[in-house]
């Protein structure tokens, strides 16, 4: 039997145009928890009563203290691990197109990938409630919570919370890319968040195959994966990359 990899390597090899779409899974090996499953923050705190909109509207003081802050602690020093490395050399490699992310932590660019749909926003800055004023994250005081603008309103990460719509470009755009693809890597998520989760289905429609990155099985795994690969993607990706290089070395 082939080995798994190998077989995954010839298709990506010989594919016109690749798009991955990842999840939290790809960043769980630079420290950062998922959000659902083993160690999960959803497991530990109430995604409606600290990731919604109106939560946050009506409490900012406690979604930032709960989980804002500590996310700003996590991501401030986070790192790409090698899943996130392979796919940027995937992108060098003329192989991978585009990087649609549900993760707001910023590492696929870290890594050095080039075109990345931040689908949920990016944490690395926040919105002025009152005035529209952005700030880095990075700059921003938690001496005083919630943290303020230098107009006194409060602030808010640049991320998509529960109720709130996907920004429409990264919305369209990810529509685009996925209809157009001949393969899409899905790697690290559940794939149980909407609308994230409709565009394998959308890859897979346009005649797309659909190689999955996950140690476990995912509602896709039965449904539309033509190849699951079972492991950790900071595992599997250096070596789908290393096959694959032979591959583009010795036809
Ligand atoms: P989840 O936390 O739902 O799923 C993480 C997936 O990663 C699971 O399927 C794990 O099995 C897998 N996984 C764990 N370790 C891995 C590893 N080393 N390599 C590869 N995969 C691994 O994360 P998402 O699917 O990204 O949205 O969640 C989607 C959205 O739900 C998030 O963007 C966030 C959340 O609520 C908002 O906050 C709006």
């Amino acid at each position: 039997m082939t080995d798994p990899i190998e077989h995954a390597a010839d298709i990506l090899s010989k594919a016109k145009s690749t798009v991955a779409l990842t999840g939290a899974g790809i960043s769980v090996e630079s420290g950062i928890p998922p959000f659902r499953g083993k160690g999960g923050l959803w497991e530990k705190i109430d995604p409606m009563k600290y990731a919604h909109i109106d939560a946050f509207l009506d409490n900012p003081e406690t979604v930032w203290k709960v989980l804002i802050k500590d996310m700003k602690t996590l991501l401030d020093t986070a790192r790409p691990n090698p899943g996130h490395t392979g796919l940027a050399d995937m992108e060098r490699l003329g192989i991978l197109k585009t990087v649609i992310t549900q993760n707001v932590d910023g590492l696929h660019q870290m890594a050095g990938s080039c075109d990345v749909i931040e689908f949920h926003g990016n944490f690395a800055w926040q919105s002025c409630l009152d005035c529209n004023r952005r700030v880095e994250t990075s700059q921003v005081d938690l001496t005083r919570m919630p943290p303020r603008c230098i107009c006194g309103g409060i602030l808010r990460p640049d991320c998509v919370f529960f109720g709130e719509m996907i920004p429409d470009e990264a919305l369209v755009r990810s529509q685009q890319v996925s209809a157009a693809c001949d393969v899409m890597l899905v790697v690290g998520t559940s794939a149980m968040v909407q609308p994230a989760a409709t565009m394998p289905f959308i890859a897979k429609d346009n005649g797309a195959v659909i190689i999955e990155i996950n140690p476990e099985p995912t509602p896709l795994t039965a449904r539309i994966s033509n190849l699951p690969l079972l492991g950790g993607a900071g595992w599997i990706m250096p070596r789908l990359v290393e096959a694959i290089r032979r591959r583009l070395t010795c036809p």
